[in-house]
Protein backbone atom coordinates (compact mmCIF):
# COMPACT_ATOMS: atom_id res chain seq x y z
CA UNK A 1 0.00 0.00 0.00
CA UNK A 2 1.16 3.19 -0.71
CA UNK A 3 1.58 5.83 2.12
CA UNK A 4 1.42 9.42 2.88
CA UNK A 5 4.92 10.77 2.39
CA UNK A 6 7.05 11.37 5.84
CA UNK A 7 5.77 15.05 7.54
CA UNK A 8 3.09 15.37 6.07
CA UNK A 9 -1.01 14.83 7.03
CA UNK A 10 -4.43 14.77 5.89
CA UNK A 11 -6.85 16.77 6.96
CA UNK A 12 -9.57 15.01 7.72
CA UNK A 13 -13.28 16.07 7.03
CA UNK A 14 -14.19 16.41 10.37
CA UNK A 15 -10.99 18.35 11.31
CA UNK A 16 -11.32 20.70 8.05
CA UNK A 17 -13.94 23.15 9.53
CA UNK A 18 -11.64 24.10 12.11
CA UNK A 19 -9.18 25.14 8.73
CA UNK A 20 -11.91 27.46 7.67
CA UNK A 21 -12.43 28.47 10.30
CA UNK A 22 -9.25 29.67 11.33
CA UNK A 23 -8.67 30.81 7.29
CA UNK A 24 -11.66 32.85 7.83
CA UNK A 25 -10.75 34.59 11.10
CA UNK A 26 -7.01 35.20 9.28
CA UNK A 27 -8.73 36.58 6.61
CA UNK A 28 -11.45 39.01 8.93
CA UNK A 29 -8.27 40.18 10.90
CA UNK A 30 -6.64 40.96 7.34
CA UNK A 31 -9.48 43.21 6.55
CA UNK A 32 -9.48 44.67 9.33
CA UNK A 33 -6.12 46.08 9.11
CA UNK A 34 -6.42 46.26 5.62
CA UNK A 35 -4.21 43.92 4.38
CA UNK A 36 -4.96 42.47 0.50
CA UNK A 37 -4.23 38.73 0.10
CA UNK A 38 -1.21 38.55 -2.84
CA UNK A 39 -0.75 34.59 -4.01
CA UNK A 40 2.16 33.06 -5.71
CA UNK A 41 2.86 30.05 -6.99
CA UNK A 42 4.15 26.72 -4.65
CA UNK A 43 7.18 26.72 -6.67
CA UNK A 44 9.88 29.60 -7.47
CA UNK A 45 12.81 29.60 -9.15
CA UNK A 46 15.99 28.10 -6.43
CA UNK A 47 18.10 31.14 -6.89
CA UNK A 48 15.12 33.56 -5.48
CA UNK A 49 15.30 31.62 -1.71
CA UNK A 50 18.93 31.14 -2.01
CA UNK A 51 19.72 34.92 -2.49
CA UNK A 52 16.32 35.59 0.06
CA UNK A 53 16.77 33.84 2.67
CA UNK A 54 20.75 33.48 2.65
CA UNK A 55 23.17 30.66 1.29
CA UNK A 56 24.31 29.83 4.83
CA UNK A 57 20.57 29.41 6.31
CA UNK A 58 19.51 26.04 7.44
CA UNK A 59 16.72 26.36 5.11
CA UNK A 60 18.42 26.76 2.12
CA UNK A 61 21.55 24.44 3.55
CA UNK A 62 19.82 21.70 4.47
CA UNK A 63 15.71 21.62 3.76
CA UNK A 64 14.56 22.86 0.25
CA UNK A 65 12.93 20.50 -1.92
CA UNK A 66 14.47 21.36 -4.90
CA UNK A 67 14.18 20.15 -8.28
CA UNK A 68 14.92 19.92 -12.09
CA UNK A 69 12.06 19.87 -13.99
CA UNK A 70 12.01 18.31 -17.83
CA UNK A 71 12.98 21.64 -19.32
CA UNK A 72 16.27 21.97 -17.07
CA UNK A 73 14.84 24.83 -14.80
CA UNK A 74 16.14 24.58 -11.35
CA UNK A 75 13.11 24.91 -8.79
CA UNK A 76 12.17 25.21 -4.76
CA UNK A 77 8.77 24.53 -3.55
CA UNK A 78 8.62 27.55 -1.48
CA UNK A 79 9.65 26.94 2.03
CA UNK A 80 8.54 30.08 3.36
CA UNK A 81 6.73 33.00 1.51
CA UNK A 82 8.32 36.09 2.14
CA UNK A 83 10.77 35.85 -0.51
CA UNK A 84 7.63 34.72 -3.35
CA UNK A 85 5.69 37.99 -2.01
CA UNK A 86 9.10 40.15 -2.36
CA UNK A 87 9.75 38.56 -5.88
CA UNK A 88 6.02 39.39 -6.93
CA UNK A 89 5.97 42.90 -5.52
CA UNK A 90 9.32 43.82 -7.38
CA UNK A 91 7.85 42.02 -10.85
CA UNK A 92 4.56 43.46 -10.56
CA UNK A 93 6.37 46.75 -10.02
CA UNK A 94 4.10 46.96 -6.85
CA UNK A 95 6.24 50.10 -5.83
CA UNK A 96 4.42 52.13 -8.34
CA UNK A 97 1.27 51.64 -7.40
CA UNK A 98 -0.45 54.99 -5.70
CA UNK A 99 -1.29 52.48 -2.50
CA UNK A 100 1.65 52.29 -0.28
CA UNK A 101 2.70 50.75 1.48
CA UNK A 102 1.64 47.85 -0.12
CA UNK A 103 0.16 45.76 2.92
CA UNK A 104 -0.68 41.74 1.80
CA UNK A 105 -1.17 38.74 3.36
CA UNK A 106 -1.22 34.85 2.13
CA UNK A 107 -2.01 31.70 3.08
CA UNK A 108 -1.10 28.81 2.24
CA UNK A 109 1.47 25.65 1.83
CA UNK A 110 5.45 25.97 2.31
CA UNK A 111 7.38 23.17 1.98
CA UNK A 112 10.96 22.48 4.38
CA UNK A 113 12.80 18.87 4.62
CA UNK A 114 13.19 18.92 8.29
CA UNK A 115 13.06 15.97 11.42
CA UNK A 116 9.03 15.49 11.50
CA UNK A 117 7.81 15.89 15.10
CA UNK A 118 4.88 17.26 16.58
CA UNK A 119 4.21 21.16 14.99
CA UNK A 120 7.53 20.61 12.80
CA UNK A 121 5.75 19.09 9.69
CA UNK A 122 7.53 18.16 5.67
CA UNK A 123 4.40 20.63 5.00
CA UNK A 124 3.16 23.09 6.54
CA UNK A 125 0.73 26.21 6.14
CA UNK A 126 1.81 29.49 6.73
CA UNK A 127 -0.61 32.35 7.13
CA UNK A 128 1.36 35.61 6.71
CA UNK A 129 1.90 39.27 6.31
CA UNK A 130 4.10 41.13 4.66
CA UNK A 131 4.12 45.60 4.60
CA UNK A 132 5.93 46.41 2.28
CA UNK A 133 7.04 50.61 1.24
CA UNK A 134 7.02 51.98 4.83
CA UNK A 135 10.15 52.27 7.37
CA UNK A 136 7.62 53.67 9.89
CA UNK A 137 7.60 52.07 13.36
CA UNK A 138 4.32 52.11 13.86
CA UNK A 139 4.07 49.45 11.18
CA UNK A 140 5.96 47.60 12.82
CA UNK A 141 3.69 47.65 15.86
CA UNK A 142 0.80 47.22 13.62
CA UNK A 143 1.91 43.46 12.24
CA UNK A 144 2.77 42.49 15.54
CA UNK A 145 -0.72 43.65 16.95
CA UNK A 146 -2.12 42.11 13.61
CA UNK A 147 -0.97 38.70 14.52
CA UNK A 148 -1.79 39.09 18.35
CA UNK A 149 -5.33 40.29 17.74
CA UNK A 150 -5.78 36.62 15.30
CA UNK A 151 -4.42 34.58 18.58
CA UNK A 152 -6.51 36.71 20.82
CA UNK A 153 -9.30 36.00 18.49
CA UNK A 154 -9.57 32.38 18.32
CA UNK A 155 -9.62 32.55 22.27
CA UNK A 156 -5.47 31.80 22.91
CA UNK A 157 -4.52 33.45 26.46
CA UNK A 158 -0.90 31.90 26.72
CA UNK A 159 0.75 34.28 24.41
CA UNK A 160 4.32 35.57 24.95
CA UNK A 161 5.78 38.06 22.98
CA UNK A 162 9.49 38.32 22.27
CA UNK A 163 11.36 40.98 20.64
CA UNK A 164 14.46 42.38 19.74
CA UNK A 165 16.26 44.53 16.99
CA UNK A 166 19.24 43.44 14.40
CA UNK A 167 19.81 46.96 13.90
CA UNK A 168 20.97 48.71 10.81
CA UNK A 169 23.72 46.92 8.12
CA UNK A 170 26.01 49.64 10.24
CA UNK A 171 25.20 48.35 13.59
CA UNK A 172 25.39 44.60 12.43
CA UNK A 173 28.41 45.08 10.83
CA UNK A 174 29.97 45.96 14.10
CA UNK A 175 27.97 43.07 15.66
CA UNK A 176 29.76 41.11 12.99
CA UNK A 177 33.11 41.65 13.82
CA UNK A 178 32.21 41.49 17.11
CA UNK A 179 31.36 37.86 16.85
CA UNK A 180 34.44 36.84 14.42
CA UNK A 181 36.62 37.97 16.81
CA UNK A 182 34.60 36.01 19.57
CA UNK A 183 33.94 32.80 17.97
CA UNK A 184 37.41 32.51 16.14
CA UNK A 185 39.92 31.07 18.73
CA UNK A 186 37.54 28.26 19.41
CA UNK A 187 35.91 27.84 16.23
CA UNK A 188 37.69 24.57 15.79
CA UNK A 189 35.34 23.04 18.93
CA UNK A 190 32.25 23.84 16.56
CA UNK A 191 30.69 21.92 13.79
CA UNK A 192 31.43 22.13 10.28
CA UNK A 193 28.84 24.65 9.20
CA UNK A 194 29.79 27.11 12.38
CA UNK A 195 33.18 26.81 10.78
CA UNK A 196 31.76 27.60 7.16
CA UNK A 197 29.96 30.42 9.25
CA UNK A 198 32.17 32.13 10.65
CA UNK A 199 33.44 34.69 7.94
CA UNK A 200 30.98 33.88 5.43
CA UNK A 201 27.97 35.00 8.45
CA UNK A 202 28.53 34.54 11.93
CA UNK A 203 25.25 35.64 13.19
CA UNK A 204 24.06 32.14 11.79
CA UNK A 205 26.32 30.43 14.70
CA UNK A 206 23.97 31.44 17.41
CA UNK A 207 21.01 29.90 16.24
CA UNK A 208 22.69 26.61 15.50
CA UNK A 209 20.65 23.28 16.69
CA UNK A 210 24.51 21.26 17.29
CA UNK A 211 26.03 23.92 18.81
CA UNK A 212 23.66 25.50 21.08
CA UNK A 213 25.48 24.39 24.23
CA UNK A 214 28.78 25.49 24.18
CA UNK A 215 29.79 28.14 26.57
CA UNK A 216 31.02 30.74 24.18
CA UNK A 217 27.39 30.74 22.67
CA UNK A 218 26.14 32.65 26.22
CA UNK A 219 28.69 35.08 26.37
CA UNK A 220 29.04 35.95 22.74
CA UNK A 221 28.48 39.85 22.06
CA UNK A 222 25.17 40.85 22.18
CA UNK A 223 23.66 43.08 18.96
CA UNK A 224 21.82 45.18 21.72
CA UNK A 225 25.28 46.65 22.60
CA UNK A 226 26.12 47.69 18.91
CA UNK A 227 23.28 49.33 17.82
CA UNK A 228 24.13 52.72 16.71
CA UNK A 229 22.02 55.55 17.72
CA UNK A 230 19.75 55.47 14.96
CA UNK A 231 18.80 51.92 15.13
CA UNK A 232 18.06 52.49 18.89
CA UNK A 233 16.32 55.50 18.82
CA UNK A 234 14.13 53.55 15.93
CA UNK A 235 13.91 50.43 18.72
CA UNK A 236 12.85 53.00 21.07
CA UNK A 237 9.82 54.19 18.88
CA UNK A 238 8.64 50.65 17.81
CA UNK A 239 8.85 49.35 21.95
CA UNK A 240 6.84 53.05 23.18
CA UNK A 241 4.00 51.92 20.65
CA UNK A 242 3.95 48.62 22.00
CA UNK A 243 3.70 50.10 25.34
CA UNK A 244 0.88 52.55 24.48
CA UNK A 245 -1.12 49.79 22.85
CA UNK A 246 -1.16 47.56 26.04
CA UNK A 247 0.90 44.69 24.06
CA UNK A 248 3.51 43.30 26.70
CA UNK A 249 6.71 41.81 25.21
CA UNK A 250 10.07 40.80 26.61
CA UNK A 251 13.20 41.55 25.23
CA UNK A 252 15.63 38.67 24.49
CA UNK A 253 19.28 39.92 22.99
CA UNK A 254 19.55 36.57 21.75
CA UNK A 255 16.85 36.51 19.10
CA UNK A 256 18.35 36.76 16.31
CA UNK A 257 15.77 34.35 13.62
CA UNK A 258 16.56 31.49 11.17
CA UNK A 259 16.93 33.71 8.01
CA UNK A 260 19.14 36.01 6.55
CA UNK A 261 17.05 39.05 5.33
CA UNK A 262 16.25 40.56 8.82
CA UNK A 263 17.44 44.07 9.85
CA UNK A 264 15.82 46.85 13.02
CA UNK A 265 12.97 44.95 14.83
CA UNK A 266 12.45 41.05 14.98
CA UNK A 267 10.20 39.53 16.97
CA UNK A 268 8.46 35.98 18.08
CA UNK A 269 5.46 35.34 19.74
CA UNK A 270 5.66 31.79 21.92
CA UNK A 271 2.80 29.68 23.28
CA UNK A 272 1.59 27.18 25.67
CA UNK A 273 4.10 24.76 25.57
CA UNK A 274 3.31 21.33 24.40
CA UNK A 275 6.75 19.19 23.92
CA UNK A 276 9.56 21.66 22.80
CA UNK A 277 7.97 23.62 20.20
CA UNK A 278 6.82 26.68 21.44
CA UNK A 279 7.01 29.23 18.66
CA UNK A 280 3.99 29.91 17.35
CA UNK A 281 4.88 32.69 15.18
CA UNK A 282 8.17 34.89 13.60
CA UNK A 283 9.16 37.81 11.75
CA UNK A 284 10.80 40.95 11.43
CA UNK A 285 11.95 43.63 9.09
CA UNK A 286 13.69 43.64 6.63
CA UNK A 287 14.83 46.63 5.08
CA UNK A 288 16.90 45.98 1.45
CA UNK A 289 15.36 42.81 0.90
CA UNK A 290 13.59 44.05 -2.14
CA UNK A 291 16.42 46.19 -3.60
CA UNK A 292 18.83 42.35 -2.97
CA UNK A 293 15.63 40.91 -5.36
CA UNK A 294 15.96 43.57 -7.82
CA UNK A 295 13.78 46.06 -6.68
CA UNK A 296 14.17 49.77 -5.69
CA UNK A 297 15.31 50.47 -2.11
CA UNK A 298 12.20 49.95 -0.32
CA UNK A 299 11.79 48.63 3.78
CA UNK A 300 9.88 45.85 4.45
CA UNK A 301 8.18 44.15 7.65
CA UNK A 302 6.08 40.77 7.93
CA UNK A 303 5.93 37.83 10.32
CA UNK A 304 4.15 34.26 9.28
CA UNK A 305 2.83 31.74 11.69
CA UNK A 306 1.94 28.39 10.76
CA UNK A 307 -2.04 26.47 11.20
CA UNK A 308 -0.41 23.49 12.78
CA UNK A 309 1.43 24.51 15.34
CA UNK A 310 -1.80 27.28 16.13
CA UNK A 311 -4.48 23.94 16.53
CA UNK A 312 -1.30 22.38 18.90
CA UNK A 313 -1.96 25.69 20.92
CA UNK A 314 -5.59 25.45 20.88
CA UNK A 315 -5.54 21.76 22.17
CA UNK A 316 -2.88 22.90 24.73
CA UNK A 317 -5.18 25.72 25.98
CA UNK A 318 -8.16 23.21 25.82
CA UNK A 319 -10.06 25.25 23.09
CA UNK A 320 -12.37 24.05 20.82
CA UNK A 321 -13.46 25.50 17.60
CA UNK A 322 -17.03 24.37 17.06
CA UNK A 323 -18.33 21.51 14.98
CA UNK A 324 -18.97 21.20 11.44
CA UNK A 325 -22.50 22.81 10.65
CA UNK A 326 -26.09 21.09 11.21
CA UNK A 327 -28.25 20.22 7.79
CA UNK A 328 -30.87 22.16 7.24
CA UNK A 329 -33.19 18.89 5.60
CA UNK A 330 -32.74 15.09 5.02
CA UNK A 331 -35.25 14.06 3.12
CA UNK A 332 -36.30 10.48 3.92
CA UNK A 333 -38.20 8.10 1.38
CA UNK A 334 -40.25 5.27 2.73
CA UNK A 335 -40.90 2.83 -0.40
CA UNK A 336 -40.19 2.76 -3.61
CA UNK A 337 -42.22 5.35 -5.20
CA UNK A 338 -41.56 8.08 -2.75
CA UNK A 339 -37.86 6.62 -3.49
CA UNK A 340 -38.51 8.19 -7.07
CA UNK A 341 -39.65 11.51 -5.71
CA UNK A 342 -36.49 12.54 -3.69
CA UNK A 343 -33.94 13.64 -5.99
CA UNK A 344 -36.43 16.00 -7.49
CA UNK A 345 -37.63 17.24 -3.86
CA UNK A 346 -33.87 17.46 -2.45
CA UNK A 347 -32.63 19.52 -5.41
CA UNK A 348 -35.54 21.91 -4.70
CA UNK A 349 -34.03 22.56 -1.31
CA UNK A 350 -30.92 23.26 -2.66
CA UNK A 351 -31.72 25.66 -5.15
CA UNK A 352 -32.91 27.40 -2.60
CA UNK A 353 -30.18 27.60 -0.48
CA UNK A 354 -30.53 25.27 1.76
CA UNK A 355 -28.15 22.61 2.82
CA UNK A 356 -29.99 19.20 2.77
CA UNK A 357 -29.51 15.33 1.58
CA UNK A 358 -30.83 12.01 1.23
CA UNK A 359 -29.48 8.60 1.58
CA UNK A 360 -27.95 7.00 -1.49
CA UNK A 361 -27.27 3.04 -0.11
CA UNK A 362 -30.77 1.94 0.24
CA UNK A 363 -30.68 2.38 4.11
CA UNK A 364 -34.24 1.36 5.64
CA UNK A 365 -36.25 4.40 6.91
CA UNK A 366 -35.10 3.29 10.25
CA UNK A 367 -31.48 3.68 8.83
CA UNK A 368 -32.24 6.92 6.87
CA UNK A 369 -33.56 8.42 10.35
CA UNK A 370 -30.26 7.53 12.06
CA UNK A 371 -27.75 9.38 9.04
CA UNK A 372 -30.25 12.31 9.67
CA UNK A 373 -29.05 13.12 13.00
CA UNK A 374 -25.17 12.03 12.09
CA UNK A 375 -25.75 14.94 9.63
CA UNK A 376 -27.27 16.70 12.41
CA UNK A 377 -30.54 17.50 10.13
CA UNK A 378 -32.51 20.11 11.69
CA UNK A 379 -35.67 18.89 9.44
CA UNK A 380 -36.61 15.22 8.22
CA UNK A 381 -39.08 15.50 5.89
CA UNK A 382 -41.04 12.48 5.32
CA UNK A 383 -42.33 10.87 2.51
CA UNK A 384 -44.30 8.03 1.64
CA UNK A 385 -47.07 6.40 -0.75
CA UNK A 386 -50.21 8.26 1.16
CA UNK A 387 -48.00 11.47 1.33
CA UNK A 388 -47.21 10.97 -2.51
CA UNK A 389 -50.55 10.46 -3.59
CA UNK A 390 -51.50 14.06 -1.76
CA UNK A 391 -48.28 16.15 -2.69
CA UNK A 392 -47.41 16.86 1.04
CA UNK A 393 -44.63 15.90 3.19
CA UNK A 394 -44.21 14.78 6.89
CA UNK A 395 -42.08 17.72 8.32
CA UNK A 396 -40.64 16.57 11.36
CA UNK A 397 -38.67 18.93 13.75
CA UNK A 398 -35.71 17.44 15.37
CA UNK A 399 -35.25 19.49 17.76
CA UNK A 400 -38.65 19.50 19.41
CA UNK A 401 -39.77 16.58 17.73
CA UNK A 402 -42.99 17.79 16.17
CA UNK A 403 -44.27 17.26 13.46
CA UNK A 404 -46.46 18.58 9.88
CA UNK A 405 -47.69 18.06 6.78
CA UNK A 406 -46.49 20.55 4.07
CA UNK A 407 -47.67 20.29 0.71
CA UNK A 408 -44.46 19.91 -2.35
CA UNK A 409 -45.02 23.34 -3.18
CA UNK A 410 -44.49 24.92 -0.37
CA UNK A 411 -41.73 23.15 1.10
CA UNK A 412 -38.96 25.17 0.59
CA UNK A 413 -40.51 28.18 1.94
CA UNK A 414 -41.81 26.22 5.19
CA UNK A 415 -38.39 25.37 5.84
CA UNK A 416 -36.82 28.73 5.10
CA UNK A 417 -39.10 30.41 7.15
CA UNK A 418 -38.63 27.52 10.05
CA UNK A 419 -34.65 28.12 9.98
P1 LIG B 1 10.02 31.19 10.13
O1 LIG B 1 10.38 31.52 11.53
O2 LIG B 1 10.94 30.31 9.38
O3 LIG B 1 9.84 32.58 9.37
O4 LIG B 1 8.58 30.53 10.11
C1 LIG B 1 7.49 31.23 10.63
C2 LIG B 1 6.55 30.28 11.33
O5 LIG B 1 6.20 29.20 10.46
C3 LIG B 1 7.09 29.60 12.56
O6 LIG B 1 7.00 30.42 13.70
C4 LIG B 1 6.16 28.40 12.67
O7 LIG B 1 4.88 28.81 13.19
C5 LIG B 1 5.95 28.04 11.24
N1 LIG B 1 6.82 26.94 10.80
C6 LIG B 1 8.07 27.01 10.32
N2 LIG B 1 8.53 25.80 10.01
C7 LIG B 1 7.54 24.93 10.29
C8 LIG B 1 7.39 23.51 10.17
N3 LIG B 1 8.35 22.74 9.66
N4 LIG B 1 6.21 22.95 10.56
C9 LIG B 1 5.21 23.72 11.05
N5 LIG B 1 5.30 25.04 11.18
C10 LIG B 1 6.44 25.66 10.80
C11 LIG B 1 9.42 32.71 8.08
O8 LIG B 1 9.00 31.81 7.39
C12 LIG B 1 9.43 34.13 7.60
N6 LIG B 1 9.05 34.15 6.19
C13 LIG B 1 8.49 34.97 8.44
C14 LIG B 1 8.45 36.39 7.98
C15 LIG B 1 7.53 36.97 7.20
N7 LIG B 1 9.37 37.31 8.25
C16 LIG B 1 9.03 38.44 7.67
N8 LIG B 1 7.92 38.25 7.01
Amino acid sequence: MIQIPRGTYDVLPEDAFKWQKIEAAAREICARFNYKELRTPLFESTALFQRGVGDTTDIVQKEMYSFKDRGGRELTLRPEGTASIVRAYVENKLYGDPNQPQKLYYIGPMFRYERPQAGRNRQFTQFGCEALGSADPSIDAEVISLAMTFYQTLGLKKLKLVLNSLGDPESRKAHRDALIAHFKPSIGEFCDDCQQRLEKNPLRILDCKADHNHPLMATAPSIIDYLNDASRDYFNKVKAILDEMGIDYELDPTLVRGLDYYNHTTFEIMGASQGAITTLMGGGRYNGLVSELGGPETPGIGFALSIERLLLALEVEGISLNSDPALDGFVVAIGEAAEQKTPVLLNRLRLAGLTADKDYIGRKVKGQFKQADRDKAKFVVVIGDEELEQEKAVVKNMADGSQEAVAFKDLTDYLKEKI
